[in-house]
């Protein structure tokens, strides 16, 4: 999608988008001659301009237009997403190629103006890679979309903070999107690495002999009954002064999900590609990240695995040793993402002394019994950091809700062989896999657990993504970096 951010309206066919809030009809003079009737066609349709709304015109003299509602007394820093993201909900599959947005009068700093253009463009976002059989009339259309009439800065503005966001954002869905066929540990890897080329991130990158000489028992466990190599993808970014200790993202990198020796039921099953939400996340932020040049020091890590049954793979009852030293019963096989997690946050730690950990994952079913797609579980026992992480998802969209921590719940996965066992019982399944992840934290290091499994992928299209990967995770991440650390 080609963007552009320009004083007047272009000459030439277009559509043009006239955003009105509420019922104020006077942003219609625009229309010259032709407003009476737009007017009148408006209020038939039951129009009254509400957030998100929208109405297809057709005007003698103007052409084409959409009408799109931005809600009454709605400020633009708020209305300019649901503008974007309706605008091209609307207009990408129309026929038009070329969409005008125009602020005019409306009052939209460089800011919002550069907003509009971000939801706008991530709602644009496909993926028909493999769909080799489209027919003309669904395929999208639109591919330029000009801001007309905001502040002088919004071209710059988009260049330096929010185009940044979709490339991440981007790098995100198309990792989630990707078939286990294609995307294992190893290539889930090489994307990444050409993703981020160029950037100034170090990647480092540990294999699994590697990961076992290091003792990484629970992370080797888990990817032992695969046939894919499990890989540690570590992306290093020192924007911030030298000396300080990073904060680290640490993501869930299950590449595909069988449930292991454990196994899931085939009803859904497919959907566990996916598995690697969180760590695409992680991988989307770290590219935000250094395309704007964050000041701050960040590391990435991302543990990659496989969940598969084999001849080889672990079976439940087994018992492994964490790089932190603490065994773990390995109760149920699919419950494997926290033993991935509890090694990737073992060597975060070890390698890095970072000050805070924030680890991201597609961790447990019972999260979405809990909280429906509506919000990501936040498990955090440091209040300051819990408000921040709510701060940073309501500023972007990337919605989260606190659940609880407590000592009555990290009892129920002691062990009487060994130091833990992986699962609790059914009731509190998400608030026990939280549990099991802060054992492995060290004393003094701020620590939250982002439980996503609801929000990766989306059965129902939003303001800023259509059905499938919807990249939750990167702006939030994005969001957070520039509040805490940059200040
Ligand atoms: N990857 C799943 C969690 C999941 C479920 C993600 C549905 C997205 C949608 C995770 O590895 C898992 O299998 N968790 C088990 C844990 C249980 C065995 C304690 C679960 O939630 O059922
Ligand atoms: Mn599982
Ligand atoms: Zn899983």
């Amino acid at each position: 999608m080609k963007i552009r951010f320009a004083d007047s309206r272009p000459v030439g066919e277009y559509t043009l988008v006239l955003p009105i809030a509420g019922t104020d009809w006077s942003r219609l003079d625009t229309l010259g001659a032709g407003r009476p009737l737009a007017e009148s066609t408006l209020k038939r349709q039951r129009f009254e301009g509400e957030a998100a709304s929208a109405a297809d015109l057709f005007v003698e003299g103007t052409g084409r237009v959409l009408v799109v509602g931005t809600g009454d007394g709605v400020k633009p820093a708020e209305a300019a997403e649901k503008l974007g993201g309706t605008t091209v909900a609307r207009l990408l599959l129309s026929g038009e190629s070329h969409a005008v947005i125009d602020l005019s009068g409306l009052a939209y700093d460089a800011d919002a103006a550069a907003k509009v253009a971000l939801a706008a463009t991530l709602r644009a976002w496909r993926f028909d890679q493999y769909r080799t059989k489209l027919k003309d009339k669904q395929k999208p259309t639109l591919d330029e979309i000009t801001v007309v009439g905001a502040g002088a800065d919004a071209a710059h503005r988009w260049e330096q903070r929010w185009q940044p966001v979709l490339d991440g954002v981007a790098l995100t869905r198309e990792l989630v999107t990707e078939p286990a066929n294609l995307l294992f540990p190893e290539s889930f890897v090489e994307r990444c690495q050409a993703a981020l080329k160029g950037t100034g991130i170090e990647v480092e990158v540990l294999t699994g002999d590697q990961m076992k000489t290091l003792g990484m028992g629970a992370l080797i466990g888990v990817a032992q009954g695969s046939v894919r190599d499990p890989r540690m993808l570590v992306m290093k970014w020192a924007g911030g002064a030298e000396g300080t200790p990073p904060v680290a993202f640490v993501g869930k990198g299950v590449t595909f999900d069988t449930g292991g020796i454990s196994i899931k039921p085939a009803q859904g099953m497919e959907s566990m590609k996916w598995d690697m939400g969180g760590a695409g996340a992680v991988a989307g932020a770290m590219l935000t990240l250094a395309r704007r040049k964050a000041k701050a020091n960040i590391v990435g890590i991302c543990g990659m695995v496989e969940n598969m049954p084999d001849g080889n793979a672990q079976r439940p009852g087994d018992v492994v040793t964490t790089m932190s030293g603490q065994t773990v019963e390995v109760i149920n096989t699919d419950a494997e993402g926290r033993l991935v997690l509890a090694d990737a946050i073992t060597y975060a730690q070890k390698e890095f002394k970072p000050t805070v950990i924030v680890d991201l994952a597609t961790l447990t079913g019972a999260i979405l019994i809990s909280l429906g797609h509506e919000f990501g579980g936040l498990f955090t026992p440091d209040d300051k950091l819990a408000q921040q992480l709510l701060a940073a998802g309501e500023e972007t969209g990337d919605k989260l809700w606190r659940m609880p921590l407590h000592e009555t719940f990290d009892r129920l996965i002691d062990s009487p062989i060994a130091d833990m066992k992986n699962v609790g019982p059914r009731e509190g399944g998400s608030i026990t896999a939280a549990q099991f992840i802060q054992r492995f934290v060290d004393e003094g290091v701020k620590w939250a657990h982002l439980d996503i499994a609801g929000k990766a992928w989306s059965e129902k299209p939003s303001t800023t993504y259509d059905k499938g990967a919807t990249g939750f995770g990167v702006r939030l991440i994005d969001q957070f970096v520039e509040s805490v650390l940059e200040k």
